[in-house]
This record gives C-alpha cells, sequence and structure tokens, in this order.
C-alpha cells in the first residue's frame, strides 16, 4: 500500500460506500396519535426499492431511520389513520390511507386508499437529473406533512390539517368521535371520473385542458398548503414539484403533523 496514505485510502472507501449506500431517510410521526406509516414502490418505473418493510406502526413523536436506494424512482411515503389489523388485511384495516396487505403493503397493489396525503420520490443518481420529490394532495388529503431535504433544498409541505374546514362536499371520513380524519379531493367525489376536469381525464387529459381554474376547491388545498402538489397538472404553479441536485446527494425526513 505504498503511496497511498491513511487519507486517500478513507476517501476512497467513502466514495464506494457512498454510491452503495444510498440515501438516509427519517420518518418521524409528529402528531400526537398513533400513525401507521406505508411505503410503496412503482415497479413499472422502476426496480430499486428500499430493504425495509412496507409498512409499520409509529407512535406519536417516534421515528425511523433507513437507507433507500440512490435510484429509487416513484417511491411514496404515506400514513394510515385509526387502523385495526386484527382479523383484518384488506385495505379498509384504516379509516384512511388503507392498503391491499395488512400492516406491510402488497409491493404490487399496496397504494394507499383515499383520501391520503403523500410524499413522493424519485431521486437519481445522473448529474444532468435531479431528485424530485414533492408532497401531493391529489389524492386528498388525510395528514399533515412535510419533505426537508439536507443540503439547503426546500421544503415541500401541507403543514396544516385540511379536515377541520374542508368544503361539506369533501370532508371526511370521520372518526368515532365524529373528526373529520381526511378532505377528499374533487376527483374522489366526481359522478363522472372518465371524463372530468377535476381529474384531468377524458377530453380534460393535458395541461391546457385542464387548467388548475377548473378543479373544483383548487385555491382550498393550494392557498392552505401553497407548496403541495394539489392537481394532476399543478406543476405550472411552480410550487408543487421541488428538486435537489443529485450531486448533493441529499437524506430526507418525511415528517407526519410537521411543526
Ligand atoms: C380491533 O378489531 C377486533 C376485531 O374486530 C376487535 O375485537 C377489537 O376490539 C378492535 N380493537 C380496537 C382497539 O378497536
Amino acid at each position: 500500500m505504498q503511496g497511498f496514505t491513511p487519507l486517500a485510502i478513507f476517501l476512497l472507501l467513502s466514495a464506494l460506500f457512498s454510491t452503495v449506500l444510498g440515501r438516509t431517510l427519517t420518518v418521524y410521526n409528529g402528531c400526537p396519535f398513533t400513525v401507521w406509516p406505508a411505503m410503496f414502490t412503482d415497479l413499472n418505473v422502476g426496480s430499486a426499492r428500499p430493504n425495509y418493510p412496507t409498512g409499520w406502526e409509529a407512535a406519536a413523536y417516534t421515528h425511523v431511520t433507513f437507507t433507500v436506494p440512490d435510484n429509487w424512482r416513484a417511491g411514496r411515503i404515506w400514513g394510515r389513520r385509526n387502523c385495526n389489523f386484527s382479523g383484518n388485511n384488506g385495505a379498509n384495516a384504516c379509516l384512511d390511507g388503507g392498503c391491499n396487505g395488512g400492516l406491510q403493503c402488497d409491493s404490487n397493489t399496496g397504494t394507499g386508499v383515499p383520501p391520503v396525503t403523500l410524499a413522493e420520490f424519485t431521486l437519481s443518481t445522473a448529474s444532468s437529473t435531479p431528485d424530485f420529490y414533492d408532497v401531493s394532495l391529489v389524492d386528498g388529503f388525510n395528514l399533515p406533512m412535510s419533505i426537508t431535504p439536507t443540503g439547503g433544498c426546500h421544503v415541500a409541505n401541507c403543514p396544516h390539517d385540511l379536515g377541520p374546514n374542508c368544503p361539506a362536499a369533501l370532508k371526511g371520513p370521520y372518526d368515532s368521535t365524529g373528526y373529520p380524519v381526511g378532505c377528499k379531493s374533487a376527483c374522489q367525489v366526481d359522478p363522472n371520473p372518465q371524463n372530468s376536469p377535476n381529474c384531468c381525464s377524458g377530453s380534460h387529459n393535458t395541461p391546457s385542458t385542464c387548467p388548475s381554474s377548473g378543479v373544483q376547491y383548487y385555491s382550498y388545498f393550494k392557498s392552505n398548503c401553497p407548496n403541495s402538489y394539489v392537481y394532476a397538472y399543478d406543476e405550472s404553479s411552480g410550487t408543487a414539484l421541488w428538486s435537489c441536485p443529485s450531486g448533493t446527494r441529499a437524506d430526507y425526513t418525511v415528517t407526519f403533523c410537521p411543526p
């Protein structure tokens, strides 16, 4: 090893392990109640997925930390509310956000039942392409959430509880005390979701034929949560989809009920 200083060897090993080890994801439950976080990777988009359970129970004010691949694509994390898995592994085991599979979501079909707030990630290893991330309300809202990157990149969030003041047509579901634990999207309650300006479907399936002005209740969600992704083509708002240079190799914290 003549000629290799300990520092050079350390730097070499660091470079080697950083490409292998990926990024650190922390999931913190800041809510004063239990949340059952869930994770899904769309395997139609990419094959890399975290080596971590796809669902777990998070008591109030607890966190977990795990590694996600540098090339994790189309990954999402959300919170499930008021779950009871005893004798029930179906998507209806939770009041909202439930998935097929029970505590751990099925890796092929285990997406969250709306209304559900989503933290979405597509990370990048290519210098020409940044990481993309957002807090999505496209499937409605069920918990305040934030994504905080390291490295000075912008926070994506919906920090407010949109349940209590939710428009009557969208409000709910309700827990046993009558409290609204969600606020549905206009698409979710649309009688004709196959061809609707609320869903950007049918003859409204492009950015120009599906402006935010045609989405009912858009301003309720966007004015309360301006840094979230509110409807299918919300990128034009400029504050929906966030990015972080891949060279930053940011770590991310997902928080339920951020302060
Ligand atoms: C969960 O569901 C089981 C089976 O239906 C029921 O016996 C139990 O009381 C429930 N637990 C809670 C905390 O609601």
